[in-house]
């Protein structure tokens, strides 16, 4: 899949020190399969872990992993080898090395280049556990992504040192792909869309309230793909601990109330709207302004709902309204209730999440709903599967006038 996005593409690929080294071999197989040229640089310890011979000859290319390579006649290889470059690709991204991007650190060839480069920087990060759980690292990989750079991964199981998290590094083939969407076609280049993402909050009273389970994940990989597709995002937010992709503008919002408010306000003019959000159907009417306290006959609280606007809905009532996609997670008879749905609401496309109702997982299944009939697509990581379902948008918009 994607492989036409890579054809012709010129990449650098910096391997940093790690055992997920053994993981690139294949990567560089794929890449130069798919048509691009391969350009390995390695620093000092990833030589430890796979040696320049074995990259040099699947990549069909000499391997730099010095600043005083004598093959470079005028000692510029850290300008020389990215000059030409579309991205750098930075697999595996060890702990060591993002820490050094994040301070424009210049003290190998590879962080060198790094920080003269004029081109996008991806990084595959792999560590154990720990090491990517430390705050550090953390800290570092926000730096790095609200620098701009790409980071690709990582993904969770078991590790080379025995223990099971997150932090190994995406598999060759996930890489291969993620790589391929970045350089995705830009097809919402000069649309406007706008999503809602995550759930509401709907308070009883000052601390607490009712809320639901979803992660947001889904809708903020929908944000990101749009925004890489070339399209202006707005993201309207519930209450979610997640980044705000790159480039994507974020507005974040409590209640059902506040999301239909902020649709509003920003829905003119958009060209796409996603309802991803899991926007709660009540609230409670006159939430209590002082916490609600236990009497002394212990008499049980009562509350009365009312209805919360149905953001998706009015927005498909709307006049001119954008091309309006809704989301649906059902826990059975999806078939049926999909399409009901869809045409209830009056939008042209459904996502439907097959499966079971299990909240914040990576991966996702989902049916297509409209008027012609239901298309399944295949399982997939929500960044990947994000990407799918962009295309299958741009794919049902209307052309502009
Ligand atoms: O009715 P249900 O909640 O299952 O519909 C799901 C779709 O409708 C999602 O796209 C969700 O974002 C949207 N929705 C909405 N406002 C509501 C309820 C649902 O926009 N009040």
């Amino acid at each position: 899949m994607a492989t036409a996005e890579l054809a012709g593409k010129h990449l650098v690929l910096g391997m940093t020190g790690g055992i997920a080294c053994y993981k690139i071999a294949e990567l560089t197989r794929l890449l130069t399969k798919a048509g691009a040229t391969v350009q390995v640089v390695m620093t000092e310890a990833a030589t430890q872990f796979i040696t320049p011979v074995t990259m040099q000859a699947l990549s069909g290319h000499p391997v730099y992993t010095s600043q005083w390579d004598r093959r470079v006649p005028n000692n510029m290889a850290h300008i020389d080898l990215s000059h030409e470059a579309d991205a750098v690709v930075i697999a595996p991204a060890s702990t060591d090395f993002l820490a050094k991007l994040v301070h424009g650190m210049a003290d190998d060839l590879l962080s060198t280049l790094c920080v003269a480069r004029d081109c996008p920087l991806l990084v595959v990060p792999a560590m154990n556990r720990q090491m990517w759980q430390n705050p550090a690292t953390q800290r570092n990989v926000a730096q790095l992504r609200a620098d701009g750079v790409e980071v690709l991964g990582p993904d969770s199981g078991p590790q080379a040192c025995g223990e099971i998290g997150d932090g190994r590094m995406l598999e060759a083939a996930a890489t291969f792909e993620a790589i391929a969407s970045f350089f995705a076609p830009k097809i919402l280049r000069g649309r406007r869309v706008l999503l809602t993402a995550g759930p509401t909050f709907e308070p009883l009273d000052p601390v607490r309230g009712i809320t639901n389970r979803s992660s947001g994940k889904m809708g903020f990989a929908l944000a990101r793909a749009a925004q890489q597709a070339g399209a202006e995002v707005h993201l309207v937010a519930g209450p979610v601990a997640l980044e705000t992709p790159w480039g994507v503008i974020r507005e974040d919002v409590q209640t059902a109330q506040q999301m239909h408010d902020a649709v509003m306000r920003e829905v003119s003019g958009a060209d796409i709207f996603i309802g991803v959000a899991a926007v709660a159907d009540w609230r409670v009417d006159h939430a209590s302004e002082h916490k609600i306290k236990k009497t002394a006959d212990r008499a049980l609280p009562t509350f009365t709902f009312v209805e919360n606007p149905d953001i998706l809905a009015s927005v498909a009532k709307l006049p001119n309204p954008p091309f309006a996609v809704g989301f649906a997670a059902e826990s059975g008879d999806l078939e049926i209730h999909g399409e009901e749905k869809r045409a209830r609401k009056n939008v042209p496309l459904l996502i439907g999440n097959l499966g079971p109702l299990i909240f914040g997982l990576d991966d996702n299944e989902v049916i297509l709903f409209e008027a012609a009939g239901a298309t399944k697509l295949p399982h997939a990581d929500k960044q990947m599967l994000a990407h799918t379902l962009i295309a299958e948008i741009a794919k049902r918009l209307p052309t502009r006038a």
